[in-house]
């Protein structure tokens, strides 16, 4: 399978249904959200990684673990063949304990590590940031290094490098909805 760097497109689109079991890491953001409810539609098997806080229970597909928990992250990711992560913050959480190291770059280091133990993993999907590829800044910066760890992972991997996105969960100033473009453009692939 190839990997690539895709400038603005819908991480459903890249994953083929019917031979993929994502393990979807960030599922209770705004685009993890979507991507489960879009999965339950398409009656697709996945398992979706929840942080150990009181108050999400959604399904029997939820695991619920601190992902530096290599030994349930492992069982986890045993059971599927693809990693989603679309884990990731912004600075107005630092308060409540995320920072870009933790959220962008760690958690990416604890997937690729665990899913090259477990040896079932032949796709990581990475939900980065536009102008990851000239980083300037912190939230660029860590999106960069998390971008280096994917690409150095050894496994084949698809590395999305969105705006903004548009929808539930993301308040889009109309400036931005004005302007936003429909089109998917891939900008690099090997
Ligand atoms: N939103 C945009 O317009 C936009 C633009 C460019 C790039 N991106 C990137 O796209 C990805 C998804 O965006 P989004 O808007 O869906 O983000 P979001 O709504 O802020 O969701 C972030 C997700 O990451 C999880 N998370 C954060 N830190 C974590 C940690 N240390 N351990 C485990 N889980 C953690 C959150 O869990 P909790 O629910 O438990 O907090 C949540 O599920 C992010 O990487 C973001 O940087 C987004």
């Amino acid at each position: 399978m190839s990997s690539s760097v895709i400038l603005f497109a819908s991480p459903v689109s890249v994953l083929c249904w019917a031979v993929r079991k994502p393990f979807i890491a960030g599922s209770t953001g705004a685009v993890g959200k979507t991507l489960v409810k879009r999965a339950g539609v398409e009656q697709v098997a996945f398992l979706a990684h929840v942080r150990p806080r009181p108050g999400v229970a959604r399904g029997a597909f939820d695991r619920k673990f601190d992902l530096a928990d290599a030994e349930a992250l492992d069982l986890a990711l045993r059971d599927c063949n693809t990693v989603v992560q679309l884990i990731g913050t912004i600075r107005k959480r630092f308060q409540s304990g995320d920072t870009y190291e933790v959220s962008d770059i760690g958690t990416t280091r604890l997937l690729v590590e665990s899913a090259r133990r477990v040896k079932t993993i032949d796709h990581i999907v990475l939900l980065s940031s536009v102008f990851a590829g000239r980083p300037i800044g912190a939230y660029l910066r860590a999106k960069a290094e998390a971008e280096r760890i994917v690409r150095e992972s050894e496994i084949p991997y698809t590395i999305f490098r969105p705006s903004a996105f548009i929808g539930a969960g993301h308040e889009v100033s109309s400036f931005v909805q004005r302007h936003a473009a429909c089109s998917t453009r891939r900008v690099r692939s090997s």
